[in-house]
């Protein structure tokens, strides 16, 4: 993959039967094999490349539209590799991605046998993915369960129907999606996630403030034209988290990307303005 060029972005029609919003997964499979090829790389994904490589032999659009820097995904990818690898550390034996989309976390982090991980996506977006894998060959030690379903219906139902198991812990993550959603569609999902929570369960997720939108101005302009807006955000995750039912620990975007030698450089905002992108492990209170 480190001599793909390309930058892939939404088509306007999704390419054979990708939808707009599908077509974001491949923007994220795109940095993170970018990140991949990197000597000094914040983690190692594989298979992201095959999964660009496939879109772009289907022929799913491309151009050079300004995306988010290639670190804002690797130090995301890593925040969030290094939390599933901390519930399994603790003994969490149960995952569920939501929106999953092409990550492939069940391959990539060797999570171990005993460890069952429930990736709940569109089914078109699911069909695309696993004709990528197996192609590959790939092999994990995990057990996975594909749920494919829309988030917009009755999700959890279909989530047990494969056999989720509501009286153990469960580590969950919700990256890349909550911006996509109203305040209103973002709390059900996650009151959702909560009453399927046992305690000690975990929560991964990914917010934004709204200052945000002022250096992504371009993106989500594009965004919006293929009908997938950025539609909340958050000034306040730790308040929010409560109130859905969790003790939460937030970092910060910025912060972390300092961390993890990777500063992102969006300039000097006015005290108040800062754009923040909020990157969140809870636990059930
Ligand atoms: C930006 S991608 C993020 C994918 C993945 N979480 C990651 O970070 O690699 C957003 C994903 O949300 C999925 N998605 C959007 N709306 C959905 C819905 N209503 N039901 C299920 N998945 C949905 C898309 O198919 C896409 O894969």
């Amino acid at each position: 993959m480190s001599g793909n060029k390309t930058k892939f972005v939404p088509s306007e029609t999704g390419s054979n039967d990708l939808s707009f919003i599908e077509t974001t997964a491949l923007i994220v499979a795109y940095h993170r094999s970018l990140e991949h090829a990197r000597p000094d790389r914040l983690f190692a994904d594989p298979f992201a490349a095959a999964f660009v490589e496939a879109a772009q032999a289907e022929g799913i659009a491309s151009d050079t539209m300004p995306a988010a820097p290639t670190d804002y995904f690797a130090v995301r990818t890593r925040f969030f590799d290094e939390y599933l690898l901390k519930a399994v550390h603790a003994g969490c034996r149960q995952m569920v991605t939501l929106a999953a989309g092409l990550d492939a976390r069940a391959f990539r982090l060797q999570l171990p046998r005993g460890v069952r991980l429930f990736e709940v996506e569109l089914a078109t977006m699911l069909r695309f993915k696993e004709s990528v894998l197996s192609t590959l060959r790939a092999r994990r030690e995990c057990d996975r369960v594909l749920v494919p379903t829309d988030l917009r219906d009755d999700w959890p139902a279909a989530l047990v129907e494969a056999g989720f198991d509501t009286s153990v812990p469960t580590a969950w993550l919700v990256e890349g999606l909550l911006f996509y959603l109203t305040n209103e569609d973002g709390d059900r999902l996650l009151q959702r996630v909560t009453k399927l929570s046992a305690p000690g369960s975990w929560l991964g997720a990914e917010h934004v403030n709204h200052a945000t939108i002022d250096v992504m101005a371009a993106v989500l302009s594009r965004l919006a034209q293929g009908g997938a807006p950025w539609q909340s955000f958050i000034e306040n995750p730790d308040a929010w988290m409560a109130r859905l039912g969790w003790v939460s620990r937030v970092s910060p975007h910025d912060e972390l990307a300092l961390r993890y030698g990777r500063p992102l450089e969006l300039g000097a905002f006015p005290a108040g303005k800062q754009p923040k992108a909020w990157l969140i492990e809870a636990t059930r209170g």
